[in-house]
């Protein structure tokens, strides 16, 4: 929001009308083609995965219950628009089938997943305030007086559930209660040793069925770059070495397509600001640098107050850490020491006003943060003051910082407190 607004102010000396701003030369044809949420027609080198969901969804649409289905792979392996697309064409069958994707990072608990599930299926649940038993009894009722209602829920990103297990035992006790009619799962998860961390229970319930996303190779990018962009861009708007460049960059990350469309997508911006009519290597070049930070603005932004608290201390201490370093401190490039960044949190939380969690939310809000790559995280050796687990930003930490203090909790206390000076002692020099 805040580079397009950029983006936008950088032009305003020569446009005095809505035709001038709406007129302005762009390179782009349809922008939102590049878009992440945009889902493609065509999804070239995933016939196959397509076609394996589909076999395991189609029972439903013959009245059976499809088994579960466990979907693990890379981030950017076209794991969400393959199933969603497969879906569409599910629901297209018109039958008494029906399923409903959730998005686990934003419902990320038990409660939440089969309050969604109720209120999509059952519209009158749509208020607040009832508890995981009326849902329950409800989908049940909902499930057992259909014709042969069979259910299928999408859990996307479904390591985010922070009760998983709770959750799958729910689903699977619905099912064992239901005669008619069921209830199945397709799990999706980017995190490939995630289902090891599941009950054995809840494993073998969620994983009844599996498969893998595989990387893209560099080829296989820079072909879904080049069916993208000639959708996405004018004709002859890109050179053929920037869609390759984008393709290798994101192949060496990790086989990305996601990534590798949002390096495009960020090079047309930039020739668009600058008023070029070609997007080239250079502007592909500057993309990159602009890309990661990008993508974890989303993320950071996102987060919930604690979690952005807890990350907030590991850069500012990161950044005093760089301080050090410039005045000759050789151990100043070391990993954070778990129990410093929580002291350092402890003053965070007093700083914004904000009710401290105890250490054991703490750990779990450094696991959340090392899921989501924006911090790294290694156990001590033994000998170092016990077990330790020895913490590193994820992203650049005067970045992630500036981020966070966008954030309304930063600025609320920013804006309402005029002594800001003495609180500043406590750690954050300067904002
Ligand atoms: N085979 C493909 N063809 C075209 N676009 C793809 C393909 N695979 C992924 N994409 C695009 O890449 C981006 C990431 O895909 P996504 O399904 O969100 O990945 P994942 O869920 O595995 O992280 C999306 O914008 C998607 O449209
Ligand atoms: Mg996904």
């Amino acid at each position: 929001m805040q580079k397009l607004f950029q983006i936008q102010h950088a032009k305003l000396e020569n446009m005095t009308t809505f035709e001038d701003i709406l007129s302005a030369p762009s390179v782009f044809e349809n922008r939102n083609v590049l878009s992440p949420h945009f889902v493609p027609k065509e999804l070239p080198f995933r016939d196959n995965e397509i076609k394996r969901v589909m076999v395991a969804v189609a029972p439903a649409l013959a009245g059976e219950r499809p088994r579960n289905l466990f979907i693990y792979g890379k981030t950017g392996t076209g794991k969400t628009c393959t199933v969603r697309r497969v879906m569409k064409e599910f629901e297209e069958q018109k039958t008494s089938a029906q399923n409903v994707y959730i998005n686990c990072r934003m419902y990320n608990s038990r409660y939440r997943v089969v309050q969604r599930i109720a209120k999509q299926f059952i519209p009158e649940l749509d208020k607040s305030g009832f508890g995981l038993s009326h849902f329950y009894e409800k989908l049940i009722e909902y499930i057992k007086t259909g014709e042969q209602r069979r259910l299928l829920i999408i859990m996307d990103e479904v390591d985010m559930v922070k009760d998983l297990d709770e959750l799958i035992y729910t689903i699977t006790r619905m099912n064992d209660e239901l005669d008619v009619g069921s209830i199945s799962i397709i799990g999706i998860t980017n995190r490939l040793n995630f289902k090891d961390v599941l009950d054995p229970r809840s494993k073998s319930s969620l994983c009844e069925t599996e498969m893998v996303f595989t990387p893209y190779t560099p080829t296989q990018l820079r072909a879904i770059l080049e069916q993208r962009g000639k959708e996405g861009f004018k004709e002859g708007a890109v050179h053929e070495s920037a869609v390759n460049l984008a393709a290798a960059i994101a192949a060496q990350e990790t086989g990305d397509a996601r990534y590798a469309l949002k390096l495009l997508l960020k090079a047309g911006e930039f020739a668009d600001e600058r008023k070029i009519s070609m997007v080239t290597d250079k502007e592909v070049e500057e993309a990159r640098r602009n890309v990661d930070i990008d993508l974890a603005t989303e993320t950071i932004a996102t987060l919930p107050a604690h979690q952005q608290l807890v990350l907030l201390s590991v850069c500012s201490l990161s950044l005093k850490g760089a301080s050090y370093a410039k005045l000759g401190n050789s151990d100043a490039e070391r990993n954070l020491m778990s129990g410093e960044v929580y002291e350092e949190y402890s003053k965070m939380c007093r700083k914004y006003k904000k009710p401290k969690r105890s250490a054991r939310w703490y750990r779990e809000y450094l696991n959340d943060l090392e899921m989501l790559g924006l911090i790294t995280t290694i156990e001590s050796g033994r000998g170092m003051r016990g077990h330790t687990r020895l913490i590193k930003p994820g992203y650049d930490a005067e970045q992630m910082r500036k981020i966070i203090m966008e954030q309304s909790f930063a600025k609320d206390v920013q804006f309402a407190s005029p002594k800001q000076s003495t609180l500043s002692l406590d750690g954050e020099e300067g904002q």
